[in-house]
């Protein structure tokens, strides 16, 4: 059964600088190199779902400029529906500027521009791509409002919903309350529960304490340590797969839209699901680049073949 998957998100253009160390406050340095490649939260996680198999649709929004076209074509490109993709007349289309060293940690700065315009409008005009998907996965990176649309009109369709809340930010509790998974790396988890992720004990502590909030399912991506997870049907550490990253730029978004391709509506196979979206990780942080490095369902299973 292929899953149909409907990302509500956001579309940078990211420029990536290579460089020996990160840069101290005050301190100037040369970069070793320079490219421009298709990004943000949302792109990569449609662009992981589609090259995974899902049958994958968008709904964001660009600036009307050579960016913009660049992001919609490379949707297309991947088999990503961009019907809902509006196109904005007075903000710029969202950039990333982003810092590579050499082990392979980065450091990002977004400029939202047309993400940050995304209204409840553009998202009731998407009803359809919403209303006929498996999951509809949402990020921090687009206006809260538009995010608690979509998962209304998600909801009202019996469609399962993901948030991804990254970058950290506070939360609309009402979202939560419309949320069926929720996929915070540490980090967010520990912004959104005011829990230190520490152990097995305090992920547990988490999860009692998303459930609480209105969330029963939980994922917790911690690195290259692996991803923890509790449904109503039980819990688990799944640890990652060892291997030495050069670009860790949407590793947690490659992870988030392979899931989304392989899980089961009603979730009963998330170790499974989960051990591939790893797997699909571990391959992208082996490449440059945010959607460059993202791979196909065939990549994912001929690795699963080596190890
Ligand atoms: O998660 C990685 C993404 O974060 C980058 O592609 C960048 O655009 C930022 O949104």
């Amino acid at each position: 059964m292929t899953n149909h998957v409907t990302i509500v998100g956001s579309l940078n253009v990211d420029t990536t600088m290579k460089v020996k160390r990160m840069p101290l406050p005050g301190e100037t340095i040369a970069a070793l190199s320079k490219t421009n490649a298709a990004g943000g939260k949302g792109a990569n996680q449609a662009v992981a779902a589609a090259r995974s198999g899902a049958e994958t649709a968008f709904v964001g929004q660009v600036g009307d400029d050579a960016g913009g076209k660049m992001m919609i074509n490379d949707l297309k490109n991947n088999n990503v529906d961009t019907t809902g993709i509006h196109v904005d007349d007075q903000a710029g289309t969202g950039s990333a500027a982003i810092l590579l060293d050499e082990s392979g940690q980065n450091s990002i700065l977004v400029y939202g521009g047309a993400n940050q315009q995304l209204s409840v409008k553009e998202v009731e005009d998407a009803r359809d791509q919403i209303a006929a998907a498996d999951f509809v996965i949402a990020q921090f990176e687009t206006p809260q409002e538009a995010t608690l649309r979509a998962f209304q009109i998600a909801k009202e369709n019996g469609v399962k919903t993901i948030l991804n809340p990254a970058p950290a930010h506070e939360i609309n509790p009402d979202l939560l309350k419309l949320t069926d998974l929720i996929i915070p790396n540490e980090t967010e988890s520990a912004a959104l529960t005011g829990i230190i992720i520490t152990d097995e004990t305090s992920m547990l502590m988490s999860a009692a304490k998303f459930a609480q909030m209105g969330v029963r399912n939980l994922i917790i991506t911690v690195g290259a340590k692996g991803a923890f997870y509790c449904t109503q049907d039980g819990y688990n550490f799944i640890p990652a797969f060892k291997v030495n990253a050069v670009d860790t730029t949407a590793a947690g978004d490659t992870f988030i839209g392979a899931l989304s391709s392989q899980l089961k509506p009603d979730m009963s196979n998330i170790e499974k699901a989960i051990v591939y979206a790893q797997r699909a990780s571990s391959l992208a942080v082996q490449k440059l680049g945010a959607l460059p490095s993202i791979p196909t369902y065939d990549e994912v299973v001929a690795a699963s073949k080596n190890n």
